[in-house]
């Protein structure tokens, strides 16, 4: 049978980039003991408020259908979030609610590419963006980002890489996966680019909650932006609810009005219920958030401290998010060997960088979403592989 070239352009770009995880959850179904540090998902229990928001909104009868664009009263909480965290006024006209950032994303491409036009995204990148960018025919293109500013996309490095057929650039802060967090003067630069050269600035911050060190910066803190920032978020990370799929996004009002007849053939309408509850997060003190910043900056120290003594590998304390990137390049292994050997010799599950991109090769990704006492047996079996690594270098 026929099917549309969307399928082809996505075939490899699902989760085939989680084989190593995929592995990893084969061999504990089986039964063996096995440390899953390979996803961003949190350990700990959604938000409480959220659980009894979920709860009180289904007792009273909040699970029928809903609008295209999100229930009032949680278009108002995001509108009101906003205005106040921002350099710019945002009205329930510049918001819609969509079952997390991915599903923003993936409205955000199709409602603004036409096939060939492109897309610069800071490499290393979060795996599913070339999938978002492949589904209306848009080109992906790397701009190389390095460990040497702290993985910070650079105006400069962006500029060599705008062609005619630049549409939008893309941006994380915070990152996933290197943890960086983009500085006002960094966004300053970026922005006066996306003027010069009439793009859009799409700007994932899901990770937003997330930050240890330094001050979190977006698009929409200047005002002269807000035309072309669109700012797609969710509370899977914020509130330790990815299952919830409860995201937004924020946009002018055009892009509203024209991508909301695309939201509604997709999704006919949220979820009533989980738009209730997501509202009662985000109008209260976010504890979830405090919580995990407390401990992922901890595991994170706990890596920094216990590999230092190694000399093949380089880790940085990240300034947010769930992750932490080891520079393995000294060992002269890829990642992928690197993981697969950390996998099967000692039980430890981490992403490859090379699946972050051309600019991950030689890392890999350790996610900080364990308990501390699997960190602890994560640090002994890197140094053990390392350790292992370096007599194979001398042998
Ligand atoms: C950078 C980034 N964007 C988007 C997502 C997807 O988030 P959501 O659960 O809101 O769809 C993730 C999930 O890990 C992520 O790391």
């Amino acid at each position: 049978m026929r099917y549309g070239d969307i399928t082809s352009r996505l075939a490899n770009l699902g989760g085939d980039k989680w084989a190593v995880h995929l592995e990893a959850l084969k061999m504990k179904a089986n039964g063996a003991d096995v440390v899953i540090a390979s996803i961003g998902e949190p350990e700990i229990p959604p938000s409480p408020i959220l659980m009894q928001g979920c709860h009180d909104a289904l007792n009273a009868g909040r699970a029928g259908y809903s609008n295209g664009q999100g229930e009032p009263g949680l278009l108002l909480a995001l509108a009101e979030r906003y205005t106040e965290r921002r350099q710019t006024t945002i009205t329930s006209a510049n918001v819609m609610t969509v079952p997390g950032t991915q599903t923003a994303l993936y409205l955000t491409m199709m409602g603004l590419l036409n096939p060939g036009d492109e897309v610069l995204v800071g490499d290393p990148y979060y795996v599913s963006y070339e999938g978002v960018v492949a589904a209306p025919g848009g080109r992906f293109v790397p701009v190389p980002m390095s460990p040497d500013n702290g993985f910070r996309l650079q105006a400069a490095d962006i500029e060599c890489h705008i062609t005619p057929r630049s549409r939008a650039i893309l941006l994380t802060t915070p990152h996933n996966p290197t943890g960086a967090v983009l500085r006002a003067e960094d966004l300053r630069a970026i922005g006066d680019l996306a003027k010069k050269y009439d793009l859009w600035i799409i700007s994932d911050e899901v990770y937003e909650e997330l930050v240890f060190d330094g001050t979190f910066a977006s698009p929409l803190d200047f005002p002269d932006l807000a035309k072309r920032s669109i700012t797609v978020s969710s509370i899977s990370k914020s509130h330790a609810a990815p299952g919830f799929r409860s995201g937004w996004i924020i946009a002018p009002e055009e892009f509203v009005s024209r991508v909301l007849p695309l939201s509604e053939t997709l999704l006919f309408g949220n979820q009533p219920f989980i738009a209730d509850a997501t509202e009662d997060a985000l109008r209260a003190p976010n504890t979830t958030a405090q919580a995990m910043r407390t401990s992922y900056r901890r595991r994170a120290q706990m890596l920094v401290d216990g590999l230092a003594d190694q000399d093949n590998v380089t880790v940085a304390l990240p300034d947010a998010g769930m992750f932490v990137m080891l520079d393995i390049r000294a060992t002269g292994q890829s990642g992928e060997r690197f993981a697969q050997t950390l996998l099967t010799r000692e039980g430890i599950s981490v992403l490859p960088g090379e699946v972050f991109g051309h600019q991950g090769a030689g890392f890999v990704r350790i996610s900080l979403t364990i308990t501390d006492e699997d960190m602890a047996r994560v640090v002994r079996g890197l140094t053990t592989v390392l350790s292992a690594a370096n007599t194979e270098v001398s042998a």
